[in-house]
This record gives structure tokens, C-alpha cells and sequence, in this order.
């Protein structure tokens, strides 16, 4: 599905400019993000799709690194990060955070890539993931934006969401939301404990968890 990704990602940043629920996720997660971490620590960005999420936290002094199987969205990550003043580096060394923001999903192998993040972070490190655990109907959606954002914010976003619904249309075809159940038990098996869970995203149909290394 590299090819996929790679085509959503040329079309991505035009279909969420003006889409205001991934933007209020984004600003909510790189503030809970910085409230919890110092100038300096390194953050890990697992599914970083166009870098959104990187370059807000490098602004916000931390280092970031990105990962994504597909090669589009390198390029624009690059671009971003370019204009945004950030060094090419290389970082080894294990994360203090790893933020996962509608990625998991995609993963053929959770429990694996839960167990690598595992290992991947510090001791005191902690994970943020936001993950569809069902899919909203598009009618559903569209009352639920307009409710929020007015039909004026709905109108503003409809040519970024026309363009975005081929794609999502596959991801939905393809992808199977995991259920709450589902990932909790993978992050307990993987080392983790849940210390933060809220629902929210589009219609509260994600589920955002923070968890921490369970050191018992
Ligand atoms: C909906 S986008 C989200 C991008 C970004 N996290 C954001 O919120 O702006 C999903 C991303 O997951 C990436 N992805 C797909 N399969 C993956 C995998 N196995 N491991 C990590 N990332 C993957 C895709 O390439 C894509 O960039």
C-alpha cells in the first residue's frame, strides 16, 4: 500500500488546510506533548504522513524524526522541515515520546510495532496515539462539522474533503478501525499502561491514550 500512501500524501496537506477537527487535534497533542517534556527532549513521530505534527514540535523546540514507509510525503516532510529551519541530523539513541496520530491502523503487525515503540522509548518515555476505533458515516460526519463549525466552516472545508474522499473511501475499503478493547490489550501486552484515555477527532470516533512503560 506504499503506492497508496505516497498518493495521499501529494493531495493530504490540500485536504486538511482548511479542515479545523485535524488541526484542534494537532494543536491539542503537541501541547499535551510539550506540558510533559523538556526544550531538547527527542520525539519520535510513527506514521508522520506530510510532518504536520513533526514541524509543530520542532518549532516548539523538540527533536523530531519522522517515520512513514512512504517516500511523497518524505519529500514534502523535507521541504517543511527545510523552510522551518531544521537541521538534517542523525539521531541514535531511544525517544522520550512517540506520538502516533491515525497510524496504527495501518500497521499489518500492532502488536510488533507497540513492542518496537516499547523498546524504542525511554524509561520515563511515554506514547500519545489517536486511532479510529470505528469508522463515522459521511452524513453523520458532515452534521456533526457543520453543528460544531457552521455551515460557513463546513463550506471552507468541503474542497479539501472532496478531494480527500477517494482516499478515504480506500482506507475504509482496506483499514479496519481497531477497537478500544483491541488496543488496550495490545498496549498492556506490549509493556504499556494507559494513564490518559479520551475520546475525540471527527464524531469522538478515535480514541486518544496516553501510556507510559509499565515498570511493574
Ligand atoms: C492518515 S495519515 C496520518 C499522517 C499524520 N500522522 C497526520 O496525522 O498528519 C496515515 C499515515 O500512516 C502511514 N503509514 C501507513 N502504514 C504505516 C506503517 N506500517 N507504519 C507507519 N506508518 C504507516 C502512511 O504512510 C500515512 O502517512
Amino acid at each position: 500500500m506504499n503506492w497508496f500512501w505516497s498518493l495521499y500524501a501529494i493531495v493530504y496537506d490540500f485536504g486538511v488546510w482548511q479542515f479545523t477537527p485535524y488541526w484542534d487535534q494537532l494543536s491539542e497533542i503537541v501541547d499535551l506533548v510539550v506540558a510533559r517534556t523538556m526544550v531538547g527532549d527527542w520525539v519520535c513521530d510513527f506514521g508522520c504522513g506530510t510532518g504536520n505534527y513533526m514541524r509543530l514540535l520542532f518549532l516548539r523546540n523538540r527533536n523530531v524524526v519522522g517515520i512513514d514507509p512512504c517516500s511523497a510525503a518524505d519529500r514534502v516532510v523535507w521541504d517543511k522541515m527545510r523552510a522551518a529551519g531544521y537541521p538534517r541530523m542523525i539521531y541514535c539513541g531511544r525517544f522520550d515520546v512517540i506520538v502516533a496520530v491515525n497510524s496504527l491502523y495501518a500497521c499489518d503487525r500492532l502488536s510488533e510495532e507497540l513492542k518496537s515503540s516499547h523498546e524504542e522509548l525511554n524509561d520515563d518515555g511515554f506514547m500519545v496515539i489517536s486511532n479510529p476505533i470505528r469508522w463515522p458515516g459521511a452524513v453523520e460526519m458532515l452534521l456533526w462539522y457543520r453543528n460544531r463549525y457552521g455551515w460557513g466552516g463546513l463550506l471552507r472545508a468541503l474542497p479539501g474533503l472532496i478531494a480527500l474522499a477517494p482516499f478515504n473511501l480506500v482506507i475504509r475499503l482496506v483499514y479496519r478501525p481497531i477497537p478500544e478493547e483491541k488496543l488496550v490489550a495490545a498496549l498492556r501486552a506490549a509493556g504499556f499502561r494507559i494513564v490518559n484515555r479520551d475520546l475525540g477527532y471527527i464524531c469522538d470516533a478515535n480514541v486518544i491514550l496516553v501510556c507510559e512503560k509499565d515498570p511493574t
